[in-house]
């Protein structure tokens, strides 16, 4: 079966939060990360049919969704979890705020290493805790932690570690070995590790596995909680549903507790479409991972040759994320200035960039749109 990728429905005028904020302008909105493709075919067809049954009570998974997630973690990561370990949550930052509150005190501290997805270091803040970010340095082109700084970061108060595997925005796939370290790191100094993986089923390298945090089993599964979801990858994120994997269950416990009578439960709506995506979709996906990477190479190509000023300064491995490094083209505010040419980017510096160095482009869109996207940038990069 073949999947298209290329012709889409009209978003302008509908509900969609990433073409609502350039409303009424000739902006091609290349900001949240959100794709522009329909769901596959059979989460759609999966979705029609709990519509036709008519009720929409308060819902719990069937044994068959969660079997769903159970059976694709062991056959994507050769991870064997357990049913209970699953704790279902609306949405990943959700998850995020949850792990802050249960695991740190007001006025303790988070780590997290950046430039990273913005709510990793407003989510401690949303109650309290302190949000610790760590810079990654470019190494020989790769972005790589730097070990010292991380050590010289924590603290007695330092009490959760939140890891982005892989990463956004750098699109970067964690090797095992840097897993190990980290993981390493978190039980020397006692911390709890949260791994946010809702970008792992977007590898675009066949080459490098994702490898689970809690993968790597004993102590660092024992102090790990796993954050997923079907709504990059499967493009659902518009139906709230994520979940937690928990090994521990004194971690799971404090979790709970923590997350009890302010986090909504999953919608009906969300388990149907959750459980056909790890089921039905995968011939869906290997075609998605396809397209995404005939985007990623037109992307780095077009910058290389026709955007001078602009780099890409490390591969794009995952996820449908390019990040740009603009520096030298020595913009105020980069953002405003391709906005003004018609394409709208996310902000380096909501990621904890310096104002000015990087914007993100988001690829998850039919060549077409990239290549009328990137064409505007050339047009704004010689307009400076
Ligand atoms: C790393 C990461 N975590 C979480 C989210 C958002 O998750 P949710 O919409 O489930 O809150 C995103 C969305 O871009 C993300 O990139």
């Amino acid at each position: 079966m073949s999947f298209d990728f290329e012709n889409v429905p009209e978003r302008r005028g509908t509900d969609s939060q990433k073409w609502q904020k350039y409303a009424g302008r000739d902006v091609l909105p290349m900001w949240v990360a959100d794709m522009d493709f329909p769901a596959a075919p059979a989460i759609v067809a999966a979705l029609h049919a709990r519509v036709d049954h008519g009720i929409f009570g308060y819902a719990r998974p069937v044994p068959s969704t969660v079997g769903a997630i159970v059976e694709a973690m062991a056959t994507r990561y050769g991870w064997g979890i357990e049913p209970d370990w699953i704790v279902w949550l609306p949405g990943l930052v959700v998850g995020l705020n949850v792990t802050a509150q249960a695991f740190a005190a007001p006025e303790e501290e988070v780590l997290t290493l950046a430039p990273v997805y913005p709510p990793f270091m407003s989510a401690p803040k949303n109650s309290a805790r302190i949000s610790t970010p760590v810079d990654f340095v470019l190494q020989a082109g790769r972005w790589t932690i730097d070990w010292a700084a991380l050590e010289r970061a924590v603290t007695p108060r330092t009490k959760l570690f939140y890891l982005c595997n892989p990463h956004n925005p750098l699109a970067r796939v964690w090797r095992r070995d840097e897993l190990v370290r980290l993981g390493e790191f978190c039980v020397r100094h006692n911390l709890v590790l949260c791994s946010d993986e809702i970008h792992c089923d977007l590898i675009l390298d066949p080459a490098l596995p994702h490898i689970p945090t809690a993968r790597l089993g004993g102590e660092i599964a024992r102090r790990t909680v796993t954050l997923m979801a079907p709504s990059k990858t499967y493009n659902v994120p518009g139906l709230g549903t994520s979940f937690a994997i928990i090994p521990d269950p004194q971690l799971r416990a404090r979790f709970t507790r923590a997350a009890a009578g302010i986090v909504a439960e999953v919608t009906a709506l969300g388990f149907t479409a959750c459980e056909a995506a790890y089921r039905d979709c995968e011939p869906w996906r290997q075609a998605l991972l396809a397209h995404l990477r005939g985007n990623r190479d037109f992307l780095t190509d077009f910058v290389t040759r026709e955007l001078p000023g602009v780099t890409i300064e490390a591969p794009i491995e995952a996820t449908y994320l390019g990040w740009l490094n603009v520096a030298a083209l020595n913009l105020a505010d980069p953002v405003a200035h391709f906005e003004k040419h018609g394409v709208g980017l996310s902000d380096g510096a909501f990621f904890g960039s310096p104002k000015g160095r990087h914007v993100r482009i988001n690829f998850g869109c039919p060549r077409a749109t990239l290549a009328e996207a990137l064409q505007r940038m050339k047009t704004a990069v010689a307009a400076r």
